[in-house]
């Protein structure tokens, strides 16, 4: 906050000053308190050296940061090998994600993979089946691209009714990361794929092998099989050492550990593509092979469990919003439930299907408010409310809810899920 005293003497007289200059509405900072050990006594951190450069190796978060970290739901986790936890999205800023915060979802545990070990196969309708070390794939031209991962299940449990208190949960099944790796179409080509050759089914390396059959277009326009997030190999957790990238569609199908690719004239319609991942409606029939992720967006602050710590005044409300189909040119903000809409600020790079973080400052009169965002994509698709959502697809679903999330915020910032209709 340090462009409040700019040009001025921070004193006492001329900071108050400057906060009726402002309309009263003091964006934090507090006037100069005498007595404040904080600003007047020397801190043992001012007084003695620090450590070396050589204490972390490989450098971690400050100890103070310790409450940032990867959460599960114990109700949702009979069994931590098939099982999820969640982004901490309330405490991240910008669009992307550290990798040790990435949420995890494993249906057979982590594969521990001796890189020098594995091996990725193309194997079907191609003219040479090809086996790759990963010192072959570092041979192939590489890209990089920001792109999010976000799985089907993503507020999966709040289809019914608001269930879990905090953002982390609701929304938290989703990363942000920039990948480094090959166009899969480079590696098809070496191949040769038949003109038959429709359909891809990418198989992983660990005990679930998870399949999915992915269309040809898709695997030739702009999957990608990576070895990097973030400038770093790929943590254990999130494939390591490869996996499949496939932009904008749901998680399920970025295999991880990657050590196949069947090249087929049809789709397998394996058990991750028939008994799940598709979306039971109201007349009994499923929605199946709904791989883009709708426009969606969440406030990451305030939310449950980051409440607002001051009082009334000046308030920075921030949130992240993607579209599986593009970009987010816009978001719309309410801190009254709906009655007025507000056009946030958008801030930090926009590329296609990747997040993209809204900010809208405010100054809060300190009565309850209901705060809900509203994603707009570059398709001009409008992000829906729960309500719309449920009339089209029913209450049975489990995958792609995409619905506006409302936070109630009391007097005392504390904030709270809820609906409203
Ligand atoms: N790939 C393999 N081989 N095994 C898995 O269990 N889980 C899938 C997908 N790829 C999975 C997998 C699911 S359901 C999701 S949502 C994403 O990986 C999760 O990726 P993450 O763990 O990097 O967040
Ligand atoms: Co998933």
């Amino acid at each position: 906050m340090t462009n409040i005293f700019k040009g001025m003497k921070p004193s006492r007289r001329s900071f108050l000053r400057g906060a009726v200059a402002s309309g009263g509405a003091l964006a934090g900072g507090a006037a100069f308190a005498e007595g404040d050990p904080a600003i007047l006594e020397k801190q043992s951190w001012n007084q003695y050296l620090g450590d070396g450069v050589d204490a972390a190796p490989y450098g971690v978060p400050s100890k103070f940061e310790a409450r940032v970290r990867r959460q599960n739901v114990p109700w949702l986790t009979a069994d931590p090998v098939s099982s999820v936890n969640f982004t901490p999205l309330h405490e991240l800023d910008g669009i992307i994600t550290p990798n040790g915060l990435c949420f995890e979802r494993h249906h057979a545990g982590v594969a521990e993979i001796d890189p020098a070990e594995h091996r990725l196969m193309i194997n079907g309708l191609v003219d040479r089946p090809l086996v790759f070390t990963m010192e072959d794939l570092m041979r192939f031209p590489r890209e990089n691209h920001v792109y999010f991962l976000e799985c089907a299940a993503n507020t999966g449990m709040e289809w019914a009714g608001s269930q879990l208190n905090g953002c982390q949960f609701t929304h938290g099944m989703i990363h942000n990361v920039m990948y480094t790796g090959v166009p899969l179409r480079l590696i098809l080509e070496e191949a040769g794929v038949k003109t038959a050759g429709k359909w891809i089914l990418p198989e992983g390396a660990d005990a679930s092998a998870m399949t999915r059959s992915i269309p040809m277009e898709k695997a030739l326009d702009d999957c990608l099989v990576a070895f990097k997030m973030n400038g770093e190999a790929l943590r254990p957790e999130q494939g390591y050492p490869v996996r499949l990238v496939v932009p904008g569609w749901e998680g399920n199908m970025w295999i991880k550990w990657l050590r196949r690719i069947e090249v087929g004239d049809q789709p397998w319609h394996h058990r991750e593509e028939t008994s799940k991942y598709t979306d039971l409606l109201a007349n009994g029939q499923a929605r199946r092979f709904t791989w883009e992720m709708d426009a969606k967006s969440v406030i990451t602050n305030p939310s449950p469990q980051a409440p607002l710590t001051h009082g009334p005044g000046r308030t920075v409300l921030t949130g992240v919003a993607w579209s599986g189909r593009g970009t987010i040119p816009r978001v719309d903000v309410t801190i009254d439930g709906g009655m007025n809409w507000h056009e946030a600020r958008m801030s930090g790079p926009s590329f296609d299907k990747s997040m993209h973080r809204f900010y809208y400052e405010f100054d809060w009169d300190g009565k309850p408010m209901l705060l809900q965002s509203r994603a707009h994509d570059s398709t001009g698709y409008v992000q829906p409310t729960k309500d719309q959502l449920r009339q089209v697809r029913g209450e049975n679903s489990i995958y792609h809810n995409n619905g506006i999330q409302t936070w109630a915020v009391n007097e005392e910032g504390v904030a709270e899920n809820v609906e409203i209709s």
